[in-house]
């Protein structure tokens, strides 16, 4: 919890120039995820919406939560950042989705409330997974799922602070992840890959599959220099899991 000023402070502070930067990748089409916008068509993470009760962790301008609306979920877009929610307000479309402040730490909805909760280096990223992937399963139905994609740990032990890149040699120690330091105090989270299977296993969720998004050489990474630059080409950049609520 002790992120949450921070981070809402740090996401305030940069959600013009974010969406300045990111929305003409991230917002082209419907369904990319991630650093390298990779369709969703190809990954086939979260199917069909249509009549879902959908929540998205972290929605920023609503790039995802707009697509899944306009295919027919009925879709609740949080973030913490009011910056951020005022950009998803501006770009709402035709379907109309509601949009709420609140924190993935401490979600407002009673228990059983989505039949999809996801998110895309959203709350799963920049909360602590031991608050946020409880709080996550605690709202979703029976049967419900919970997908989402976020930095691998591949990239973060490779990234580079002083050169701001991902390189091909070891710069963090991947036991010692956990918090990483983001620009102006705010903090985003990590675990290993054992730490993310039990948080998921200790929250009552199955783990489906996790799928390692490849994109194709010279395909841009919208977010990060890496070198060499089809980086993650060659080690897997990002971790996309896919699982449910028995
Ligand atoms: C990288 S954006 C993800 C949104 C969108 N998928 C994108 O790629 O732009 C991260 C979002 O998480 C939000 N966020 C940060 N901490 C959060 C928290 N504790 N709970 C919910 N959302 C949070 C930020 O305000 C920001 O809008």
């Amino acid at each position: 919890m002790d992120s949450i000023p921070a981070n809402r402070k740090f996401w305030n502070r940069i959600s013009r120039a974010y969406q300045h930067e990111h929305d003409p990748q991230i917002g082209a089409t419907p369904r990319l995820w991630g650093m390298y916008a990779v369709p969703d068509a190809r990954l086939r993470a979260l199917g069909d919406v249509t009549g879902k009760r959908v929540l998205e962790l972290g929605c920023g301008a609503g790039q995802w939560s707009r697509s899944l609306a306009a295919e027919g979920a009925t879709v609740v877009g949080l973030d913490l950042s009011e910056a951020q929610l005022a950009a998803a307000a501006r770009a709402m479309r035709a379907a109309r989705y509601p949009l709420v402040q609140g924190a993935a730490e401490l979600l407002p909805f009673a228990d059983d409330s989505f039949d999809l909760v996801f998110c895309d280096h959203g709350g799963l990223s920049w909360a602590p997974p031991h608050l946020a992937v409880p709080q996550a399963a605690r709202v979703l139905r029976r049967g419900g799922r919970l997908v989402f994609n976020t930095t691998s740990p591949w990239f973060e032990a490779c990234y580079d602070e002083d050169a701001r890149r991902a390189t091909t040699t070891l710069h963090q120690d991947y036991f010692g992840l956990n918090t990483i330091a983001e620009d102006h105090g705010a903090v985003s989270y990590q675990l290993t890959y054992g730490g993310w299977i039990k948080t998921l296993r200790g929250a009552g969720l199955i783990i489906d599959d996790l799928i390692e998004p490849r994109p194709e050489p010279g395909t841009p990474n919208g977010y990060n220099e890496t070198d060499p630059p089809d980086w993650a080409h060659h080690w897997p950049a990002e971790m996309l899991w896919i699982t449910h609520k028995p």
